[in-house]
């Protein structure tokens, strides 16, 4: 299981070998994430800002969970965890997933294209806060894992969209255990995640948790 460095281990726990352990007896990864998996590791920079095998069954299986008929990625990167978002959703659902980087459009859509799921993505490219207030639709599930320095600007530009009772997940939100240290003010990512946790930790508006699974994951409903 992926821990924090510092933490206690009195057991001498192998926390490698718990994690292979764990992706023995979960959901098996879908051959064609497999191969997004390892051409992102091959052929696009920064690849570790993929999903990934546990996270992305755990995506679905909330998805399972929430039943959300229209759900709002914002940071799709190549496109793992919005193809296990579409996964989990009916037939009818639909993922709208956002990112910047125009250099990753090709890359992404051919592995959109290859999937049955294709037809409940739609992959818009540009500034995930110039892109929210131009789509249409209100939101049963948001799952923020763009820029940390602007989690909170995501936040406040898409909670007019969610429904009520509706959730919002923020990938990261433990920021590799950094959130707990003497926060540097010239490291802006962690600034924005720690902005990010203090003001949900408040907001009576929501319901919140942190699950500490791999870098933090916070849940939030919308009461
Ligand atoms: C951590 S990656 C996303 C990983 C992806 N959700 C997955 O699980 O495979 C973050 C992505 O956010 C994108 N991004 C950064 N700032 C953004 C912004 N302001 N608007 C939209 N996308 C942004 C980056 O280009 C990058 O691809």
């Amino acid at each position: 299981m992926s821990r924090l460095e510092g933490y206690d281990n009195p057991q001498g726990v192998d926390y490698e070998e718990l994690d292979n352990y764990v992706l023995a007896h979960i959901d098996p990864e879908p051959d064609l994430l497999k191969k997004l998996n390892r051409d992102t590791y091959v052929k696009i920079m920064r690849p570790r800002m993929l999903s990934g095998h546990l996270q992305g069954r755990i995506l679905k299986m909330f998805v399972r969970m929430i039943r959300p008929r229209r759900v709002l990625e914002l940071g799709t990167f190549t496109g793992y965890s919005a193809l296990c978002i579409a996964e989990g959703l009916p037939e009818d659902g639909i993922v709208y997933t956002i990112d910047i980087n125009d250099e990753l459009e090709e890359f992404t859509t051919s592995f959109f294209e290859q999937s049955p799921c294709r037809d409940k993505i739609k992959y818009l490219l540009g500034n995930a806060l110039a892109t929210i207030p131009a789509i249409n639709e209100t939101f049963d599930l948001i799952f923020i894992d763009a820029d940390k320095r602007e989690y909170l600007e995501y936040y406040h530009a898409v909670f007019d969209k969610v429904n009520q009772g509706g959730f919002i997940i923020a990938d990261n939100t433990l920021w590799d255990g950094k959130v707990i240290e003497n926060v540097n003010p010239s490291d802006e990512q962690t600034v924005g995640v720690e902005r990010f946790n203090n003001f949900v930790a408040q907001d009576e508006r929501v319901e919140t948790v942190i699950i500490p699974l791999r870098d933090g994951m916070t849940i939030l409903r919308k009461k």
